[in-house]
Formats: structure tokens, sequence, C-alpha cells
């Protein structure tokens, strides 16, 4: 995941997360919603270079560099994330220069600013080293919890159970790489106004978690497929809503021959579909290229 640079820079690629199922299971009192989900990563990813510097800075580069341009630095999740850790462990941390390649698109609901913040994370420990603290561990989890509730997850950066409301994490073994492609539409879609549809009342249950049991250690494609077909994605209805074109997306995406499962990820209006093949993937994934010449796709595998 990460390159040093005899320079003292580093770089390292913040992979795509997937929610392969994520299901709602409460509200909380404080309005925030518990989550039962399974998330994978796939091969495509931002890439973010980091090198010590007097202050903090940040250029971004790529293709979907533009959709930045309007953050304000203050709500920036690789600047907070780079400051919060110098902040943490002062004497341990000292600023960076960040180069961010932004090759995912943003608010897509495949963590992008949380898988760049996970990256910013990992990258200043490896370039100064942890800090001798026995609480680190615990105080890391808790500000990357902070930073994002997607964040915790990204930092594990692999297959893992996400529970409550990212803070329980659970690894587990890898996935058999299931051949998928992913298509984000290019909307935005704001991921508090997605929850807020859901409409649940504060302090109430809601759904079923995560089918039980998860597939074994050894479970190839065929059985991670039939799993994965008895669970959902309750953001699915609230963001259709939304942005209608994730209806499309998903309508596109079930048209493709060979095709196993369709779902989306996260809040969206990123999608993806499953197949058994990873070249089923590929040529699926050049026939949307053709069909939709504007939508970001890309053929993948997931683990
Ligand atoms: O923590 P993150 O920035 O990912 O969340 C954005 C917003 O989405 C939160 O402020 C909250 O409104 C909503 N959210 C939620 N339940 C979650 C995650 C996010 O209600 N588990």
């Amino acid at each position: 995941m990460s390159a040093a640079d005899p320079s003292g820079s580093i770089t390292l690629t913040a992979p795509a997360k997937v929610n392969l199922a994520l299901h709602v299971t409460a509200r909380r009192a404080d309005g925030y919603h518990e989550l039962d989900s399974l998330v994978a990563f796939a091969d495509v990813g931002d890439v973010l270079t980091l090198r010590p510097a007097a202050d903090f800075s940040l250029e971004v580069t790529g293709p979907f560099a533009a959709a930045l341009a309007g953050v304000p630095a203050e709500d920036n999740l690789v600047l907070k994330a780079a400051r919060c850790l110098v902040q943490a462990w002062p004497g341990r941390f000292s600023p960076v220069h960040m180069r961010l390649e932004k090759r995912l698109p943003v608010a897509a609901g495949i963590g992008g600013g949380s898988a760049d913040a996970a990256a910013v994370l990992a990258g200043m420990i490896r370039l100064f080293g942890p800090p001798p603290d026995e609480t680190f561990d615990d105080r890391l989890r808790a500000l990357a919890l902070e930073l994002g509730a997607d964040v915790p997850v990204c930092l594990q950066g692999r297959a893992c159970r996400m529970e409550g409301i990212g803070e329980r994490i659970t690894p587990l073994p890898a996935l058999p790489g299931l051949p998928a492609v992913l298509v984000n539409p290019g909307v935005p879609v704001s991921t508090p106004a997605v929850f807020a549809r859901l409409g649940l009342t504060p302090g109430k249950a809601a759904g079923s978690g995560l089918t039980d049991p998860l597939p074994p250690a050894d479970a190839g494609i065929a059985q991670w497929l039939e799993w994965l077909s008895t669970c959902r994605n309750d953001l699915e209805a609230p963001a259709k809503a939304e942005a209608p074109v994730i209806g499309a997306c998903l309508e596109a995406l079930a048209a493709l021959p060979g095709v196993r499962l369709v779902r989306m990820s996260g809040s969206g209006a990123t999608c993806f579909a499953l197949f058994d093949q990873a070249d089923a993937a590929e040529a699926a994934a050049r026939l949307l290229e053709g069909r939709h010449p504007d939508w970001w796709v890309t053929a993948n595998r997931l683990g």
C-alpha cells in the first residue's frame, strides 16, 4: 500500500471502499445510525504523497481534483487528519506537505475522503514512527472515528464487518477477489440527506443485521455471491429518492451480460455489479462505458 522514497517522502494508495451489504439496524438517541455492514476494498484508489515540511499544505491533482476545489481548507478531511495527529502527539508528528491525486469520484459512497484521511494517518505513522504511547492504538481509533464514521474501516484497508456507527470493526479473512464493475454517474450525494430520508425515530431499532453466519474463511466466489444475495443496502431507496440517476445506474448494471448481483455502495451514488468471472466483469465494463461515456466505470476485484 505504501512506498518510501530517499527524499523522505512516502506514497500510498487510498483504495475505494465498497459496502457489499449495508443494513441499518437502529437509530441512536444522538441521531447517528447503527449499521451492520460488510466492507471490501477495490484495487482502484486515490494516490497520496506526503513529505515533512515547515507547515501543512495540500496540492490536489487528478481527474476529480476540480470537485475538491471549493472545499475550504478547514473542511478538507486530508488536512484535518494531518492536523489532528500533530495536535494529539505534538512531540512525535510534525506538519507535512501532501499531494493528493484524486482518482475517485467525490461524495460517491466509496469512502474517497475517508480513505484519503486513513492514508494520511497511516502515512504519517510510517514517516515519523508510532509514538511510544501504550494508549496509541485506542486513541488513534477514536481520532479516526471522529474524522468520519468510515475512517476506522479504511485504516484497516482489508475486508471487515463494520458495526455500530463504524467503531466496531471485525477484520475478515481475505475475500476471494470478487469480480466487479463499479459505476458512478457523476452526481454527488449528501450522506446526511440520505440518512435523514430514512425517517427513523432516534432511539428506535430498525431492520435486521447481516445474515448469520457469514461465509466461512475458505468460501469461494459462488458462496459469497449466494450469501450476499440474502443481504441488502438499506440506503438504496432513500438515495434513489435523493438522486434518481442511481435508479438508472442500477438498471444499467442489471442489464449487463453475466451479472450476478447489483447493489449501491454506502449512501451512493456509486453502484456495483458482481460477476463470477473477471473477464465477464471486464467485458461488461467496456459495454457500459460505450453506453454511458459520461459515467465513471471501472472493472475491479473486491477483496
Ligand atoms: O461520519 P460521516 O462524516 O461519515 O457522516 C456524515 C453524516 O452522515 C453524519 O453527520 C450523520 O448525519 C450521518 N451518519 C449517520 N449514521 C452513520 C454515519 C453517518 O447518521 N452511521
